[in-house]
């Protein structure tokens, strides 16, 4: 396929978008009482309802004409198959084999990668459960008690998330304490009272060579050893990397090295043995039911029709919202508090994959790729964001996410919480007329005059495409299985529009040009780097301490 935009399919949806243009889906639902049953499905204890988008069946139809045309249930099987899907990089994206747990094996360049996946996990088992029961011990005889884990990107952002979902106070697991960001202070912060003799650090790069993982790590390091001495990197350290020597270079035992393989995208590192952190904190059977999670959506997404296919109908309508009806960007709104990090986990997932602009063949793409990914929970959001959402001149398409049971036994507050969710989805979707505004206005008792002045800032167009994403409770397999729809909702998307979703090139010439600029500003004279008079005078007020 080389233009998406100039295949038959894309070309009817652009025809359909125009005899919608007037359709709101106030009458879709007045039209149709069944619409919810048509327009959600079941995966496992998933309910995920789409009914609230601008679409018809007919809509849905093409979209999925629009997958066929762009061949993604080959592409599908490509990735199942461990076959090149990584095209600049010629690799294969092989997350679903770290969670494969059907017995089958995936075929890497002929050769069978389960084998390593079992060894890393069983590897991984052991660890853990000499940790978590005490037989671990770091240099001077004293029990691990708290980890920090350094890693930046995918190689923290899942651990984070699935570790602040999941972990309770009862756990005994040791604690967990997660830096990412090279600003000292996160790393002061992070070390702040823990015990040096008592703390394991994992340092997850699968490049053994991202800056920020690598300063945070050395300075890690020098905490450690003015406490212990240097004899305790061998104890106190693992690593899990796809660069074994890298990280035996800076210390760590060889036992104590975790395996990542290329065929593992970063931001899927989760999967892998930068998992470390949820298996500690939470024991290995929950990590083994969070890859028994994704791995059930897994095998959802390979068999269930395009139709009835949870993350291939997520992100076709992504797609129909992006290109067809002009959205800019999404909003992900977990009503569930333990979920806050979901927004910023699926910017990584969705604006990395697919923030790009060249098509697979190298040809500039013309259409619009990755919206702009972003959120926070509910209701907190209800009294920051959601005016926007409402009332904004822009509409932003939302995923809502809630469980149905919660995971604590405090008063009213979970019905409170849902009943907002549905509020929120149902208020985006109808709106308020200008009839419905002025006979609220009339009940409460206001003058014509007032009405009059009032009822415009009170009109709300509704029309605003939401998916409602329920799960029964959160647990370590409904978080896994909710993480791996947006994978493939992101893969889906990714091939559809042609894009290279499995590399991010665009991040590297500020990691070049960071090195470049790093020495003027400890001194040194600015030798290569931005010649730039706007960098140059922002750098000598920086030199100066902002004098
Ligand atoms: O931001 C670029 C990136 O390569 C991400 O894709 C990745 O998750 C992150 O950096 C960390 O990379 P590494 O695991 O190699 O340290």
């Amino acid at each position: 396929m080389d233009d998406l935009t100039a295949t038959a399919a894309w070309g009817l949806l652009t025809a359909h978008r125009q005899a919608m243009a007037r359709v709101h889906m106030r009458d879709l639902f007045a039209g149709d009482p069944n619409r919810f049953a048509r327009f959600s499905l079941r995966v496992g204890e998933l309910l995920i309802d789409y009914s609230k988008n601008l679409v018809t069946e007919e809509t849905l139809r093409l979209l999925c004409d629009l997958a066929r045309q762009a061949e993604l249930p080959g592409w599908i099987e490509r990735m199942y198959r461990g076959e090149t899907v990584n095209g600049t990089e010629r690799r294969p994206a092989l997350h679903i084999a770290l969670r494969n747990r059907s017995g089958e094996p995936i075929h890497v360049a002929g050769r069978d990668v389960m084998p390593v996946v079992a060894s890393t996990l069983s590897k991984m088992g052991a660890f853990v459960a000499a940790v978590r029961e005490g037989r671990k011990i770091g240099l001077t005889g004293q029990p691990l008690t708290s980890v920090v884990h350094i890693g930046i990107g995918g190689s923290d952002l899942g651990p984070r998330l699935a570790v602040a979902a999941l972990a309770s106070e009862k756990d005994p697991g040791p604690e967990i304490r997660f830096v990412a960001n090279v600003d000292g202070q996160a790393i002061a912060t992070c070390l702040d009272g823990l015990d040096p003799e008592k703390t394991l650090i994992v340092v997850a790069s699968k490049s053994f060579s991202t800056a920020e993982t690598m300063a945070n790590a050395a300075t890690a390091r020098e905490w450690l050893t003015e406490k212990v001495g240097a004899a305790g990197v061998a104890s106190h350290f693992v690593a899990v990397t796809a660069k074994a020597s890298a990280a035996c270079n800076f210390g760590i035992a060889p036992e104590n090295i975790f395996d990542m393989w290329d065929w593992v995208g970063g931001r899927y590192s989760l999967w892998s043995a930068a998992g470390l952190p949820v298996a500690l904190r939470l024991g290995m059977d929950a990590f083994t039911r969070l890859l028994e999670g994704a791995h059930a959506m897994d095998w959802h997404f390979r068999t269930a029709p395009l139709e009835r296919n949870a993350p291939v109908i997520l992100g076709l309508l992504g797609i129909w919202n992006v290109n067809f009806l002009g959205a800019a960007s999404t909003a992900i709104v977990p009503y569930d508090e333990r979920l806050a990090l979901l927004p910023e986990y699926l910017q990584q997932l969705e604006m990395e994959s697919n923030g790009k602009s060249m098509r697979r063949d190298g040809k500039r793409v013309s259409h619009g790729t990755a919206p702009v990914i972003w959120g926070g929970v509910g209701s907190r959001g209800q009294h920051a964001f959601h005016q926007f959402l409402h009332q904004g001149t822009s509409a932003v398409p939302v995923d809502f996410i809630a469980m149905s049971q919660s995971g604590h036994p405090v008063g009213r507050h979970h019905a409170m919480l849902l009943a907002n969710l549905l509020a929120q989805a149902a208020a985006l979707m109808q709106g308020r007329t200008r009839e419905e505004v002025e006979a609220d206005l009339v009940a409460a008792g206001h003058s014509s005059d007032e009405i009059a002045r009032l009822a415009p800032h009170m009109l709300m167009p509704g029309n605003r495409a939401s998916n409602v994403i329920l799960g029964r409770q959160l647990d370590a397999f409904s978080l896994g299985a909710i993480l791996a729809l947006y994978e493939h909702k992101v893969f889906v998307q990714g091939i559809v529009w042609n894009i290279e979703s499995f590399d991010q090139w665009g991040v590297e010439m500020g990691k070049r040009l960071a090195a470049q600029i790093l020495p003027a500003l400890e001194g040194q004279k600015l030798a290569a780097g931005p010649t730039d008079c706007s960098t140059a005078g922002l750098l000598d007020f920086l030199r100066d301490g902002g004098r």
